[in-house]
């Protein structure tokens, strides 16, 4: 029989419809908020919000301009390494004009987005707000906890590891529609 994702999944915890509202909510706020912006950027970190992203900016009813970063402070497995490693750069030589929203798929120890927003401020935005899909505040290190803020959210969810609708494991399973808890006997043989 064909191999199917489903079966490696514990449980649904947010669903297609629920993704569904969390965009027209979050697409909703961003065009309201940035109605007067002049130039506004959405930069989708690549590759976990890529679905999130494309959907996001379908429902904005302002004009923005897309940008892509990959980085990296995940290995392989389910533990951050804590260095941001910048994989793909954004290509645009001055961001200056620039009200620059960082779209990311989940926050967990916070490492990745508090560096990564560092380095947009440092690149010269004139602001950056941060959106992510998931966060998970239990998981977040003490040190960056009062330093970081999420600007929209469109759950928090609790300590398990998930994937789906962009969220991977070694990966796989980024095309599930659905955000979904990995059984753990996937990942800990
Ligand atoms: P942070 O730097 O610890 O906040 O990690 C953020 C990155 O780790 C995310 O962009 C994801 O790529 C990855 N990550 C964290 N938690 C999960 C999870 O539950 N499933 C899949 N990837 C995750
Ligand atoms: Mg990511």
């Amino acid at each position: 029989m064909a191999y199917c994702m489903d079966n490696d999944i514990a449980e649904v915890l947010i669903s297609r419809e629920e993704i569904d509202n969390i965009v027209k909510r979050i697409s909703a706020q961003i065009t309201e908020d940035y109605r007067e912006s002049e130039h506004l950027v959405l930069l989708c970190v690549l590759k976990g919000s890529a679905p999130f992203f494309g959907d996001l900016v379908r429902h904005l009813g302002i004009p923005c301009e897309f940008e892509f970063m990959r980085v990296s402070s995940y290995g392989s497995g389910t533990c951050s390494s804590g260095e941001l490693k910048i994989i793909l750069d954004m290509n645009r030589a001055d961001i200056s004009e620039c009200d620059v929203v960082i779209v990311e798929d989940i926050i967990d120890s916070g490492n990745t987005l508090f560096k990564l927003k560092q380095y947009i401020l440092d690149k010269g935005a004139k602001s950056v707000k941060i959106c992510t899909l998931l966060d998970k505040p239990d998981r977040r290190l003490p040190e960056i906890k009062d330093k970081l803020t999420t600007d929209y959210t469109g759950a928090q969810i609790p300590d398990e590891f998930v994937v789906g609708y962009g969220l991977d494991y070694n990966e796989k399973y980024r095309n599930l529609p659905y955000v979904g808890v990995l059984k753990r006997e996937v990942y800990e043989k």
